[in-house]
């Protein structure tokens, strides 16, 4: 069993699949017998220099370019060293960001708690990035640790969640979206960094005795990209998922057609596909079903982006065409400034843009077309604020209470946490999952048929061409 977290419907069918055959798993409590922490205590001082530092973008390059796995070992130390170098700076960058909080808020105690789990993160971390990882042994070790810090942070949203809520007397809805919006966004990248060391450290040569799956042919993961991966095959797994979930609440569940090109393939992060397809089906099930309509299918349409659309700027319902901004990441820190006011000169500047490869391949627009009746004028405005739900206030407080909440999907990459047994419940769905569908250059674009139904554009853009990169590496 991955990590420590308790099980659930969903949790379980991750493990079984694909994601967790490249992380082995490490529980926190064996990593802290084997390896007593060495941590350090991190000052006031070690935090506002390292936050001072200008956060990059990071590009799915950076997360091949160690090489395809098997990682030789100098790879794997080039690896663990990277992250290293990456790490400090954007836990600090999260730990200034959450102090700029007004502090009524930030002393919820679930907000500090997520605030302390940083500083415990950075304590651990310190140490190792103060020096070089330069054998295998020292590079086991931190690659327990990190293993353990993952999991420390896998239940933040929920936690955010609820802390939050209990704020929110204290914060308008506006600053609470804004704020989580920067926060789980560049989550998503500290948590990718991370993952993607763990999945290279355990399909690399010298740890390959403990694969165990997998081993007959080369796999099509180089890390966590799947460079194979097939839209279709995620959105008929989502669609048992969903629908388990959707007939224990309701008895019934809708059925899913998918259309389009089901065969086709692109290289991408497979668990931020199924994040997303999730989010996106449990809206359209939950609006079908509520409206009595689930004798209609509910169509799903994979369209692959002609080759050349990669020049093309700002056209459609997605904005698959633009380049990365550093808001898409969530390191631009200008959540932070417009609590406190004060003006930040290191990051780097906003209209920097960044592509994921020179010679990216055009990705995927997939639409989900439901007849739930589409949303109503007045909630369309509201629909990408976190928090925002049609569901019923009590029906929230019950699933934070029972700690269930919308972490779907969290063995990894997905938004982290304990179980998921509703197909609605804090507002979270709709936009997390434009985060993470922004995140490299992506997009969601919703059109409502008020009265009809709902169509749901996802663009995803490709990570770029193996061969290609692998030539110029
Ligand atoms: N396909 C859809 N049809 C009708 N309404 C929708 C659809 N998708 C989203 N909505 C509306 O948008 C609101 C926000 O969606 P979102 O997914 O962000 O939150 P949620 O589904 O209420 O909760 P959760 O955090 O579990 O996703 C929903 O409560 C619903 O009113
Ligand atoms: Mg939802």
């Amino acid at each position: 069993m991955a990590y420590t977290c308790p099980p659930s419907m969903l949790r379980t069918h991750i493990l079984r699949r694909g994601v967790s055959r490249h992380i082995p798993i490490i529980t926190a409590r064996q990593c802290r017998h084997s390896h007593p922490l060495h941590t350090k205590n991190v000052t006031d001082g070690d935090i506002s220099k390292l936050a001072a530092k200008a956060l990059h973008p990071l590009t799915l390059a950076d997360l091949v370019k160690h090489g395809r796995p098997p990682l030789s070992t100098p790879q794997l130390l080039t690896s663990a060293n990277f992250t290293l170098s990456i790490l400090p700076a954007r836990l600090a960058h999260r730990i200034e960001s959450l102090r700029n909080l007004p502090f009524i808020v930030v002393s919820n105690p679930h907000i500090s708690k997520i605030h302390n789990n940083y500083i415990h993160s950075l304590s651990t971390l310190l140490p190792w990035a103060e020096r070089e990882i330069t054998n295998l042994e020292d590079e086991i070790k931190f690659t327990e640790v990190m293993a353990d810090l993952v999991q420390t942070h896998s239940n933040t949203i929920s936690i955010l969640a609820r802390g939050f809520l209990e704020a929110r007397k204290y914060i308008s809805p506006k600053d609470v979206t804004r704020f989580l919006d920067e926060h789980l966004r560049a989550r998503i990248g500290t948590r990718l960094i991370a993952e993607q060391h763990l999945a290279l450290h355990f399909s690399s040569q010298p740890h390959q005795e403990i694969m165990h799956e997998d081993s007959d042919g080369p796999s099509d993961f180089i890390g966590v990209i799947d460079t194979s991966l097939r839209p279709a095959k995620i959105v008929q797994q989502c669609d048992n998922i969903v629908g388990e979930i959707c007939e224990l609440k309701y008895g019934v569940r809708p059925h899913v057609v998918i259309n389009g090109e089901p065969d086709y393939t692109f290289a991408h992060i497979p668990v931020h596909l199924e994040y997303i397809i999730t989010e996106l089906l449990k809206n359209a099930f939950r609006a079908t079903v509520e409206r009595g309509m689930e004798r209609e299918a509910i169509e799903v349409t994979i369209a692959p982006l002609p080759e050349d659309s990669g020049s093309i700027t700002g056209t459609g319902p997605s904005n698959i065409t633009r380049g990365i901004t550093n808001e898409d990441q969530g390191i631009t820190d200008l959540a932070s400034r417009s609590f406190t006011g004060k003006s930040s000169s290191t990051s780097p500047s906003s209209d920097e843009t960044i592509r994921p490869l020179a010679l990216s391949t055009p990705g995927v627009t997939i639409r989900i077309r439901d007849r739930g009746g589409g949303i109503s004028p007045e909630n369309y405005a509201h629909i990408w604020d976190y928090s925002f739900t049609t569901f019923n206030e009590d029906q929230v407080s019950d699933t934070l209470a029972s700690g269930s909440g919308m972490d779907a999907l969290s063995a990894f990459s997905g938004p982290g946490g304990d179980g998921q047994n509703s197909l609605a419940g804090l507002g979270y769905g709709l936009p997390l999952g434009r985060a993470y569908a922004e995140y490299f250059g992506g997009g969601i674009a919703v059109q409502s048929l008020w009265g009809w139904g709902t169509d749901v554009y996802l663009s995803l853009r490709g990570v770029g061409k193996m061969e290609e990169f692998e030539d110029r590496a």
